[in-house]
């Protein structure tokens, strides 16, 4: 019996559950993935019971995917890169870390868009913005840069992954030479204010990707389409993110599969 789990607070959310389960049912192994609501002072402790509990490992989400780093006893290049470990492994006790983020924004472009290289417009500073950045330049490339509403935000991160920055106001202006803009922000979330920009001035053959997947198609991917524009939706990389931890845990990369899309959207809508 192979168990694993997502761990955050609050968790209650979280479509991990629902990913995981099916692929250990499709894949006809003997597993369980359950949700663990752990507060931020009761991490360590959460997590040594997990590990006595013969866990394989778990996934982690907000806000510990910084805090859990410090008990780790290894950490993944990616993790490194990103800052945040979004998957760790238990073997004897001891934590191993990664992050399966920037391999989720990746493959997910990679199935929507195709392989680039790209010139991208990341919008946010973040850690997503800093995964996407990451996954980007690694496989490919290097002309980015990063817009974000707090200029300090996307100059720190620009200095951190040797990116261009441009202030929020000047965004427009920086369109006509983009073939990918990205969207990390939490604007145009259920429950945020959408993001207020005017997608006009990009290329025809430009791709619009939003990290965001509630609502699916969000009020920038609308646009988009309308303009006659290719789009990335979000669930996809929330799927992606999940083949590598599901691999390292119960030893089968799984494929995303119709069933699995439409439980996915249905619960995601
Ligand atoms: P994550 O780790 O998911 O990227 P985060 O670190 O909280 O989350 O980052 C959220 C991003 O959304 C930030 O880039 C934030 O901009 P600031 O650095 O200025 O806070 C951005 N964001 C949040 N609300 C926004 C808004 N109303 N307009 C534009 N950007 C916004």
């Amino acid at each position: 019996m192979i168990r694993a789990a997502v761990i955050g607070h609050p968790v209650d959310h979280s479509l991990s559950p629902l990913i995981h389960n099916h692929w250990i049912g499709r894949y006809g192994l003997t597993g369980a993935y359950d949700r663990r609501d752990i507060a931020s002072a009761n991490l360590a402790a959460g997590i040594g019971e997990l590990s006595r509990a013969g866990y394989a490992g778990f996934n982690v989400t907000v806000p510990h995917k910084q805090a859990v780093m410090a008990l780790c006893t290894h950490i993944d290049d990616d993790a490194r890169a990103v800052g945040a470990v979004n998957t760790v492994r238990i073997e004897n006790g001891k934590l191993s870390g990664g992050n399966t983020d920037a391999f989720g924004f990746i493959e997910n472009l990679r199935a929507q868009a195709g392989p680039g290289p790209w010139r991208v417009l990341i919008l946010g500073a973040g850690g997503a913005a800093r995964a996407a950045a990451h996954a980007l330049q690694t496989a490919g490339s290097s002309d980015i840069v990063i817009a974000n509403r707090t200029l300090e935000n996307a100059k720190t991160l620009a200095a951190q992954r040797k990116t261009a920055f441009v202030p929020w106001e000047e965004i427009t202006g920086t369109l006509p030479s983009r073939t990918l803009i990205v969207n990390t922000t939490v604007c145009g979330m259920t429950g945020q204010p959408p993001l207020a920009i005017d997608i006009t001035a990009l290329p025809d053959d430009a791709v619009v990707y939003d990290i965001v997947y509630k609502p699916l198609v969000t009020d920038l991917l609308a646009r988009a389409r309308q303009r006659g524009l290719r789009t990335v939706t979000g669930l996809g990389m929330l799927l992606q993110q999940a083949r590598p931890a599901f691999a390292a845990w119960f030893g089968v990369m799984p494929e995303i599969d119709e069933t699995l899309l439409q439980k996915v959207t249905e619960a995601a809508s």
